[in-house]
């Protein structure tokens, strides 16, 4: 190809996706070198939209079983058809990874096919399937290869015994006993979908807690839930080995400090211990790319690396893996390129696991404010107290507020409770403009919503809900 660009992206996930169409927006020629038959990246293809299909299929399954009664809606005969809904899943991220290619050719940009290499500054070589080679010229590379399934050594995935999160998206029967290792946003969400699809499931967690980023008190609400849902924790325990026959797997487990060990058999073994940067083929050893201690992209506060003209963002840089966080340095990497100041503030960045309940959480933990010396103070309220919460039949969780006891800006919001995905957007855009408790307290909210337990939350803040 003799073409010249002026950016070449090198992975199509929600970071490079969103990159090169606000590149090209910016007027700039944009091309994007993917190596999977399908754009989208982990998020669309293996991650963030088939793990919804299936956690919204199986809450329907559960739904249908166990709550529907309770509403006075009567049914019977309800069956598992798994064959459907998997084939579900797959037409949903068939359609909107066919979307990422709409939206490509909408903007100009061009699709190259195949495994992308740093040759050197301002040259990429796509290597496509088939072996053929081309190099490509460009003025700026981004780097936007996402990450992969971390390893534990003596637990090898082999994607139908010993699955990852990959593998877990396609198991073709309910598993008996689902074991799955690392309490964290895969195990939470895979481990909830297969056992309100029939599978008893043990999760197996190294540390003292499950989603040890965040805020304990609601790390600790989410694992009662989660237990009295029927998920069973093995907290501060490690798994040392892993022995297959054809039909079982068995694990060694040891106390997480060290003792006696045991062992625990499972049909299905679901490894999901965190994610790497992913770099493998790149060539950034070659072109003189730094990696931090983590091996991740090293980049400056414009996500430019060491190598002038070669630039990064996403998964495979520093910073919490979220398909959201990578688009946000997405469009701001395409706007700094173009000679725009953006600006992208993490700490406004939600996270949310999408069990049921949800947990959804933007800003600092209380452990954090704790560490950093802040003074501040908590506000809470339930669902139990909300009415639309109360009409839903579905009161478990609390909104939590951490504000700073002398200005009263908010400096974290961490919700667990119906939709709580959804109603931490309303924090996110309050921290964004650097609201206080009494802003969020103060704006009127629509009755009855479950967002009214935000505001309820924000009021307790200054010690004054209304309804509690
Ligand atoms: P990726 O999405 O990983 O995309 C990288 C792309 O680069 C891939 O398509 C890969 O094929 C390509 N590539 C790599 N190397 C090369 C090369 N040399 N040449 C060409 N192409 C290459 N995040 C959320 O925010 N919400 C969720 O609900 C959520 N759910 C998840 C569920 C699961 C099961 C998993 C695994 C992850 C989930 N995530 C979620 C995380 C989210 O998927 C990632 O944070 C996000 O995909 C990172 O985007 P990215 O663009 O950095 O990289
Ligand atoms: P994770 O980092 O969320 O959780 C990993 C868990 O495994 C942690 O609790 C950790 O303490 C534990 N662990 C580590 N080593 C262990 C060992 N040897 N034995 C037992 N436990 C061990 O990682 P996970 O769940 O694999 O997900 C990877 C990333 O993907 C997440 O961190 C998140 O960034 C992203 N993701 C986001 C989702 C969302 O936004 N809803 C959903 C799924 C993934």
């Amino acid at each position: 190809m003799t073409d010249s660009y002026d950016l070449v992206v090198i992975g199509s996930g929600p970071g490079g996706y969103i990159a090169a169409i606000r590149a090209a927006q910016l007027g700039m020629k944009v091309a994007c070198v993917e190596k999977n038959e399908r754009l989208g990246g982990t998020c669309l293809n293996v991650g963030c939209i088939p793990s919804k299909a299936l956690l919204q299929s199986s809450e329907k399954f559960e739904e249908a079983n166990h709550a529907l009664a309770a509403h006075g809606v009567q049914v019977s005969g309800v069956a598992l058809d798994l064959a459907t809904m998997l084939a579900r899943k797959d037409k949903v991220v068939s359609d909107i990874t066919k979307g990422v290619e709409f939206l490509f050719r909408k903007n100009k940009i061009t699709w190259v096919k195949g495994t992308g290499k740093i040759a050197a500054a301002g040259k990429v070589t796509a290597t496509a399937a088939d072996g053929t080679s081309q190099t490509i010229e460009t003025k700026n590379i981004l780097i936007a290869t996402g990450s992969d399934v971390m390893p534990l050594p003596g637990v090898e995935v082999d994607e139908k015994q010993i699955v990852s999160s990959t593998g877990a998206l396609e198991i073709p029967k309910v598993p008996k006993h689902l074991v799955v290792i690392g309490g964290g946003y895969i195990g939470l969400e895979l481990g909830s979908v297969w056992r309100r699809l029939g599978a008893e499931v043990t999760v197996v967690e190294f540390l003292d807690r499950i989603t040890p980023g965040l805020d304990l008190e609601v790390g600790k609400a989410l694992n009662r839930a989660l237990a009295k849902q029927g998920m069973q924790f093995k907290l501060s325990t490690k798994v040392t080995a892993a022995k297959k026959t054809k039909t079982s797997v068995t694990l060694t487990l040891e106390p997480a400090a060290g003792g006696d060990k045991e062992e625990l058999k499972a049909d299905v073994v679901l490894l999901s211990i965190g994610r790497r940067p992913y770099t493998d083929e790149l060539g950034l050893a070659e072109a003189g790319v730094e990696l931090d201690e983590r091996k991740r992209v090293k980049v400056d506060g414009h996500f430019q690396t060491n190598v002038p003209g070669i630039y990064a963002i996403g998964d495979v840089i520093a910073g919490a893996m979220l398909a959201h966080k990578a688009e946000e340095e997405g469009v701001v990497f395409a706007e700094i390129l173009a000679g725009q100041k953006p600006h992208l503030n993490y700490d406004a960045i939600p996270a949310v696991v999408y069990t049921w309940p949800e947990v959804a959480s933007v800003g600092k933990t209380e452990e954090e404010v704790k560490a950093a010396g802040i003074e501040y103070k908590v506000g809470k309220f339930p669902f139990t107290a909300n009415g639309r919460a109360k009409a839903n039949g579905d009161t478990e969780g609390f909104v939590k507020f951490i504000a700073d006891a002398k200005t009263d800006r908010v400096l974290g919001c961490h919700i667990i409770g119906p939709d709580a995905g959804t109603m931490i957007a309303e924090v996110a855009l309050a921290m964004e403009y650097g609201a206080s408790s009494e802003d969020i307290g103060r704006t009127c909210h629509a009755h009855p919503t479950l967002n009214e337990a935000v505001k309820e939350a924000a009021l307790a803040t200054s010690g004054l809900p209304l309804n509690i």
